[in-house]
């Protein structure tokens, strides 16, 4: 009997309708079109407004489109997760609030917090629910608004970060198929470079951690991007290595969109041409655990039944990792 592998049988996305341009950023904060683009790569970012929305309703727009794409019936979901660091709430997850929202009555569902590796931490997680034959139909979500966790006076975060959601069917197969291999890690030395510290367990939220700007994301930039073009680049040569695939076997790289040249990086590492190179950070920014799935949204159309994708990202903890693909079908 042919092994069963689980593959991405269909792809759903959204993002806000509202573009926050470099020309915007410049009369908020200290900065300029010209040092964002090259330093960056990115020319604008969506941004979620409206009172009370927050990460379930992108989730819920990009699932309900998967739902409508691939036909499938709710009720025949099983299972919802949902990577993210921006939750509606701390709880009830908001991979909960989604499966309620788009019929998913018969599923169970949780949130996974990997930052930026989310989404590749959650298909990893998904995956092995469906090799295991426990179950058939798995929505694997990636979506954050952190709009909601940055601070709009600090240059050196809010010209990177988006809102947006993406999200996947994963479905058992016996064809030669899906997804193929992975290759997760994760340091906790990582927190003191990247991090969010209050709102948690360990400071609760209070006036003196409002206004010590406590919730919103502290990046040391220079350092995580020298963790980040390390590891990124090294894991995908080793997932490359270990299963006998050289450059010109690859199809795609979908690369987390932090950074163009955290993107370079990895791509010449691999051997891979930049016109295989998976890239919307221009215009949507780091939506965190959306970045890959919003790379399939935009890029479905080209894959082809059978091409080899390798996905890889890098982010807070650290996390870090890469998946290999083989997408299985045309659309
Ligand atoms: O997705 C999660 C993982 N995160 C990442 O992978 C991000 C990794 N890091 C990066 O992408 C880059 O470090 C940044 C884009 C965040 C920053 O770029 P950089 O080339 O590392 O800049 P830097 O932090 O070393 O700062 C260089 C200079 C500094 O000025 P001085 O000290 O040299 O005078 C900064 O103050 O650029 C200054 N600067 C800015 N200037 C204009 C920092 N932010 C800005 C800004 N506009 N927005």
């Amino acid at each position: 009997m042919n092994k069963i592998r689980a593959a991405i049988t269909g792809v759903g996305g959204y993002v806000p309708d509202y573009i926050l341009t470099n020309k915007e950023l410049e009369t908020m904060v200290d900065t300029n079109d010209e040092w964002i683009t090259s330093r960056t790569g990115i020319k604008e970012r969506r941004i979620l407004k409206g009172e009370g929305l927050g990460t379930s309703y992108m989730g819920i727009k990009a699932a309900q489109e998967l739902i409508a794409k691939t036909k499938i019936d709710p009720k025949e979901i099983d299972l919802v997760i949902c990577a993210t660091i921006t939750p509606d709430m701390p709880f009830p997850a908001t991979a909960n609030l989604i499966a309620t929202e788009i019929g998913a009555v018969n599923a169970f569902s949780y949130d996974l917090g990997a930052a930026c590796s989310g989404f590749l931490f959650g298909l990893a997680t998904g995956v092995n629910f469906i090799q295991a034959g426990t179950y058939k139909k798995v929505i694997v979500i990636g979506g954050d608004k952190m709009s909601s966790i940055i601070n709009y006076k600090d240059r050196t975060t809010c010209i990177i970060f988006g809102d947006g959601a993406g999200a996947v069917l994963l479905e058992p197969t016996t064809e030669d198929v899906g997804v193929m291999d992975s290759i997760l890690r994760s340091d906790g030395a990582g927190v003191n470079y990247l991090n969010m510290q209050a709102g948690g367990s360990r400071i609760p939220a209070s006036h003196e951690s409002v206004d010590a700007n406590l919730h919103y994301v502290f990046q040391e930039g220079s350092t995580v991007y020298k963790f980040a073009v390390t590891n990124m680049a090294e894991v995908s040569a080793q997932i490359m290595e270990r299963n006998n695939l050289t450059g010109a076997d690859i199809a795609w790289l979908a690369p987390h969109q932090a950074n163009k040249r955290i993107i370079d990086a990895t791509a010449g590492r691999m051997g891979i041409s930049d016109d295989k190179v998976m890239m919307n950070i221009e215009k949507y920014g780091n939506t965190t655990a959306g970045t890959l799935p919003l790379l399939l949204w935009d890029y479905e159309k080209k894959l082809k039944k059978g091409d080899n994708i390798i996905f890889a990202a890098f982010g807070g903890g650290f996390t870090w990792g890469a998946i290999w693909v083989k997408w299985a079908y045309n659309s």
